[in-house]
């Protein structure tokens, strides 16, 4: 019989990659857009940590199945790890990806330390609570100006260490195998399969 899991989320690119990697596993993947009239989580925790556990505790409860969710964020070191938790809001509220992204680059301009990395926290739960939390991270540099077509978010100015290219100048599926959430999300896999 294939076991119930729930996604505590409405990205329709997240919700096909983690079906993708759970196909072989004989888990039947569900997410909010089941659930259309499921509130989504208040993100108002001051780790990303936090967050990911507060959406999985209340996506448990609501749905009844053992629920997964996740948080990223950016940290930028010479900023003293800002945008982080707040990198979705970073320009203020209801901002685009682009205002992030000229904001972060208007903050980094004349900076020369220019390390930074992605880190996304994928948390585990069921009704009872936490089962377990992890995180995925790749390290990297801002770039001085955008770069490349791809993805979404900070993608255009984060090169990825070790590739001298940003996370938009790689085609999707290259991204999606190194990426944060790819390495969270293999990270919880043992956990996620036991006992299930
Ligand atoms: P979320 O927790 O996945 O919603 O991510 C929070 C914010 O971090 C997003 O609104 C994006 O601005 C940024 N972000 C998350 N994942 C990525 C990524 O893979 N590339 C670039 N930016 C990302």
């Amino acid at each position: 019989m294939r076991k119930a899991l729930f996604l505590a989320s409405k990205n329709k690119d997240k919700i096909a990659e983690l079906r993708s990697i759970l196909e072989s596993h004989r888990i039947a993947l569900h997410s909010m857009l089941d659930f259309p009239e499921m509130q989504e989580t208040l993100e108002d925790r001051d780790s990303i940590f936090g967050n990911a556990m507060k959406k999985a505790i209340e996506g448990a409860q609501y749905s009844g199945m053992r629920a997964l969710a996740d948080d990223t964020g950016l940290f930028v070191e010479a900023l003293a790890g800002i945008p982080g938790v707040l990198s979705a809001r970073y320009a203020g509220a209801g901002c685009s990806y682009k205002d992030n992204v000229r904001k972060l680059l208007s903050q980094m301009q004349g900076i020369s330390n220019r390390k930074a990395y992605f880190e996304t926290a994928v948390a585990l739960a069921d009704k009872s609570g936490i089962i377990g939390v992890v995180s995925g991270i790749v390290r990297g540099e801002i770039a001085e100006s955008e770069r490349g077509e791809g993805g979404f978010g900070y993608d255009s100015i984060f090169i990825v260490e070790g590739t001298h290219k940003t996370y938009a100048e790689m085609p999707d599926y290259q991204k999606n195998l190194i990426s944060h959430r790819a390495l969270a999300i293999e990270e919880i896999l043992p956990l996620l399969l036991k006992n299930y």
